[in-house]
């Protein structure tokens, strides 16, 4: 394989687990393109990027947008020619003053449907790399198996229907596009950063953003022989706090 630096492309990546995600990515030596539908947030971030040595640029990329989406697909085309590494990081909990089947749509609006969107138009990009990486930021909240486990730490809460439908459906669009695209070299995983203070949940996560960012930069830098179509990530029934591995879906 050749020594060329790798592009990545972390989408909400102006605060949380994204920025994190950007950061460590960076820091592997990758170019990373940091998303961001906000202009002055995303410059902002790239700004504490480029201070800390990585080499980053800020990307507008509003994934509910698809004339924003194709513009940032556009940009990346002309500057490298090629995606080699995309974490669809970008997410929402809810919607305030929205509830029931409204509530539904838009949450899955944007964590499944602009998911979606985003992998099809950078596709094309994706296949010309030599080894691409897709990781869809999911959660052990898309569970099934652990949201209806009793002994689960999350059998006893009650995260609403929203967000972990929103995160299943993302699980199986990572299942089925792995096995659309096995037999080429790009792998698609879903990753599970556990439960991280951040502003999705007023800080409340015992993990940092950090540790959550791990995980997606552990999947965005599979080697050859990794798992493709899998849900890896923190396991928060561990004895080991730190353990990672696969998830049932
Ligand atoms: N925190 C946790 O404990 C946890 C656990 C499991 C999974 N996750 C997942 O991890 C990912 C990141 O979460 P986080 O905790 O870091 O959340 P966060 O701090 O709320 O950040 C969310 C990011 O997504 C961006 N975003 C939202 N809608 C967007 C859109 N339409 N277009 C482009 N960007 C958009 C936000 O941009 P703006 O700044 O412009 O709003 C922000 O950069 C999400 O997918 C979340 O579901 C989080």
């Amino acid at each position: 394989m050749s020594e060329q630096t790798k592009i990545a492309l972390v989408t909400g990546a102006n605060r949380g687990i994204g920025f994190q995600t950007a950061r460590l990515l960076g820091l592997e030596g990758m170019t990373v393109l940091a998303g961001a539908r906000d202009a002055q947030r995303g410059a902002e971030a790239a700004r504490a990027l480029t201070e800390e040595g990585v080499d980053a640029r800020v990307l507008a990329i509003d994934i509910t947008d698809a004339t924003s989406v194709k513009a940032a697909v556009q940009r990346v085309e002309e500057e490298f020619g090629r995606l080699d590494v995309l974490v669809n990081n970008a997410g929402i909990w809810g919607v305030t003053g929205l509830s029931g089947t409204d509530l539904f749509r838009e949450v899955l609006e944007v964590n499944v449907v602009s998911v979606m969107r985003v992998l099809d138009a950078f596709l094309p990009l994706l296949r010309r790399s030599e080894a691409a990486r897709v990781v869809n930021v999911s959660s052990e909240l898309g569970s099934i198996t652990s949201l209806t486990d009793p002994a689960d730490p999350f059998g006893g809460v009650d995260p609403g229907i929203a967000y972990p439908a929103s995160k299943s459906a993302l699980n199986m669009v990572t299942a089925l596009y792995a096995k659309a695209l096995a037999g080429t070299p790009a792998k698609v995983n879903a990753a599970n950063p556990g439960y991280c203070a951040t502003d999705m949940n007023g800080h409340s996560g015992p993990r940092s953003a950090e540790q959550g960012a791990r995980v997606s930069l552990h999947l965005a830098t599979l080697p050859e022989d990794g798992p493709s179509g899998v849900l890896w990530g923190h396991l928060a029934l561990a004895e080991d706090p730190d353990s990672h591995g696969v998830l049932a879906w």
